[in-house]
C-alpha cells in the first residue's frame, strides 16, 4: 500500500470509530389494533425488602433523624422521587426475608418490638422500627398498592390469616381491635398478597406438588373483609425457566383460589461469575443483555403453559422480582448494593418493552429493587440521595401506564460480539386515554446506530415530541458527586415526512416519543 493510500485508510478507520455507524433500516407500520389489552400501570411496580440498605438507612431512616428532612421517619426527598415516578404499587417485605418475617413483631409501640436476624442478608439485627403501619401508611402518602408478600416457609395460616384481618377487617374483630389500639381506626386496602416467595428455594426448599397443595390450603382461608374489594392471591412462581413449576400450580390450583402466578428472573452474565457493576466489558455486557432479553422466551413460554389451563386469562403472570445483578466495586455501601449504568438503562428499556408487549398475560412486575440494592432507581448516601439511569428510563415509561398496546412487528438487525448475536432494537407503543400514542424504542448495539422507519399514515399525525437517555459510554452511571452526569434529553434526531416518522436511534440509547 502506497504511504498516501495508508494515510486516508487510517484517517477513515478513525473517522468510523469517532462516529457512531449507521446500518441496516428498521422499517414498520404503526396501526391500531380491534382488542388490544390495556398494559396495566401494575407493570411498573416496585419491590423494598428488608436487604442491606434498601429500608433502614434507605428509605426509613427513623422518625428521630435531625438531619435527613422525613415524614414519620421516610426520607421526604424519597417519597418525592417515588411520587415523581408514579409507582403503581410496592411489594413488601421481601424476596426471602419474607418467609422468616412474622408481623407481629413489627407492630405497636417501637420500644417493645422484639430484634430479628436478618438470616438471608448479612445476618444484621433488625429492630423492626419499620412495620406494617409504617409501610401501609407510606404507600398512602405515595398513591400506590401494597403488595404484601406473606410468610408461608416459617409460618401458619393463622399468622397470615391474622395479618390479612389486621389490615382489612373494618367491623369488630381481635385483629381489628389490635390495629385500633395501635393508633389505625380505619382499614387499609390491601389487595395484592403473595403466598410465600420463591418456595423452590429460600421460601422452604419445595416441590412445586407440595407447595400447590399448600397454596390450595392458605388461600382458601384468605378472605377479604370488605365488600367492595377481592383479594389478588399471588402463588410463587417459577425460577426462570423452570416450566414444569408454573405447569404444575396452573394444573393443580382451581382457578377460583389464584389471581396470579409469579416468576423471577435477574440478569447477569453467569450466576457463579457476576461482572462488575460499573467495570464490565463488552462481552460481559452482551452476555448481561443476553439474559435480560431472555425475558422474551420466558414470558413467552410461561404464558403458553398458563394459556393450556386457562385459555380465558384469568390468571395473571406477575413477574415481581427482576433486573440486574453484579458484584459491588463498593461492597462496604451495603448487601447487594450496586452502581447503575447505562446497561442498566438498556436492560429497563428492553424489558419494559417486553412485558408491555405481553400485557394480554403479565398484568404486575416489579423491579427488584427500589434503593440501595440490586437494580436500584435510587441510591443514596448519607444526606445525598440521586436518581439511576433507571430511574429515568421508567419515568420516560409512564406514558404507558394503563394505555392500549399497539402491536409492533418488524424484524431486528443484530448485535453481535464474538460470533453471538442479539436483536439490536426492540419496541413497544401503546395509545393514551387522552389519544396520544406513545412509542418506547432501545437500540441496545454498543457501537451502531439505526435508521427506525415507522408508517403513520393511519393514525394522522401532525406533530412528534420525544426524550432520549443516552450517554458517552456503557459504563457511565449518575455519582453522588455528579447526581445528573445522565439525565432525559430532548431526542429531536427525527423527521416526519409523508406519514413516515423515520427515527436515527443511537447506539446505547432509550427514546420515547409521543405521537399525536
Ligand atoms: O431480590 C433479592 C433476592 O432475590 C430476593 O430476596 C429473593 O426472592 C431473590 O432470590
Amino acid at each position: 500500500m502506497k504511504k498516501k493510500q495508508l494515510i486516508i485508510t487510517v484517517f477513515s478507520l478513525v473517522l468510523s470509530l469517532a462516529q457512531p455507524i449507521v446500518a441496516q433500516d428498521v422499517e414498520f407500520t404503526l396501526k391500531e389494533q380491534p382488542n388490544a389489552p390495556e398494559i396495566s400501570k401494575h407493570i411498573y411496580g416496585h419491590f423494598a425488602e428488608h436487604l442491606g440498605r434498601c429500608i433502614y438507612d434507605g428509605i426509613f431512616v427513623g422518625e428521630n433523624n435531625e438531619s435527613i428532612p422525613n415524614t414519620n421517619g421516610v426520607r421526604n426527598d424519597i417519597i418525592e422521587a417515588l411520587k415523581a415516578l408514579k409507582i403503581p404499587n410496592l411489594r413488601w417485605p421481601g424476596g426471602c426475608f419474607a418467609d422468616t418475617y412474622h408481623w407481629k413483631d413489627g407492630i405497636g409501640s417501637k420500644e417493645d418490638r422484639p430484634t430479628i436476624v436478618n438470616q438471608w442478608w448479612g445476618g444484621s439485627t433488625e429492630d423492626n422500627s419499620f412495620g406494617t403501619h409504617d409501610f401501609l401508611n407510606l404507600c398512602e402518602i405515595l398513591d400506590t398498592e401494597p403488595y404484601l408478600a406473606a410468610n408461608v416457609g416459617s409460618g401458619t395460616v393463622k399468622e397470615f390469616t391474622d395479618w390479612i384481618q389486621y389490615v382489612g377487617h373494618d367491623g369488630v374483630s381481635p385483629m381489628a381491635d389490635l390495629r385500633k389500639e395501635n393508633g389505625r381506626e380505619k382499614s387499609w386496602d390491601v389487595k395484592y398478597w403473595g403466598v410465600g416467595n420463591e418456595m423452590w428455594g429460600c421460601g422452604g426448599n419445595m416441590t412445586p406438588e407440595y407447595y400447590a397443595n399448600l397454596y390450595r390450603q392458605y388461600a382458601t382461608f384468605m378472605t377479604s373483609w370488605t365488600n367492595d374489594s377481592k383479594l389478588f392471591r399471588i402463588a410463587s412462581g417459577a425460577n426462570v425457566a423452570d416450566y414444569h413449576w408454573t405447569e404444575v400450580l396452573m394444573r393443580d390450583i382451581p382457578k377460583n383460589l389464584i389471581e396470579g402466578v409469579a416468576l423471577h428472573s435477574y440478569s447477569f452474565v453467569k450466576w457463579e461469575n457476576k461482572s462488575s457493576d460499573t467495570k464490565f466489558n463488552e462481552v460481559e455486557y452482551f452476555g448481561t443483555m443476553e439474559t435480560a432479553l431472555k425475558m422474551e422466551e420466558l414470558v413467552q413460554k410461561h404464558t403458553d403453559i398458563m394459556d393450556k389451563y386457562d385459555p380465558e386469562h384469568k390468571v395473571a403472570l406477575i413477574v415481581d422480582e427482576w433486573g440486574g445483578w453484579y458484584e459491588s466495586e463498593e461492597p462496604e455501601k451495603g448487601v447487594l448494593y450496586q452502581q447503575n449504568t447505562m446497561r442498566d438503562a438498556m436492560i429497563a428499556g428492553a424489558t419494559l418493552n417486553i412485558f408491555n408487549n405481553h400485557a394480554k398475560r403479565v398484568k404486575m412486575a416489579n423491579l427488584a429493587q427500589t434503593v440501595n440494592v440490586l437494580q436500584a432507581v435510587i441510591l443514596t448516601e448519607g444526606e445525598k440521595m440521586i436518581l439511576t439511569p433507571t430511574y429515568h428510563v421508567m419515568k420516560m415509561y409512564t406514558v404507558h401506564h394503563d394505555a392500549t398496546l399497539i402491536p409492533t412487528n418488524f424484524k431486528s438487525p443484530k448485535y453481535t460480539v464474538e460470533g453471538k448475536s442479539l436483536d439490536a432494537i426492540s419496541i413497544s407503543a401503546s395509545k393514551d386515554k387522552k389519544g396520544n400514542i406513545n412509542v418506547s424504542l432501545v437500540n441496545i448495539d454498543a457501537h451502531k446506530s439505526y435508521t427506525i422507519k415507522i408508517n403513520v399514515k393511519d393514525l394522522n399525525v401532525k406533530n412528534v415530541i420525544g426524550n432520549i437517555l443516552k450517554a458517552k459510554a456503557l459504563q457511565d452511571h449518575n455519582s453522588f458527586d455528579n447526581p445528573n452526569k445522565i439525565i432525559p434529553k430532548e431526542f429531536k434526531d427525527f423527521k416526519l415526512k409523508k406519514g413516515e416518522l423515520e427515527i436515527e436511534l443511537p447506539p446505547f440509547s432509550v427514546v420515547v416519543l409521543d405521537v399525536y
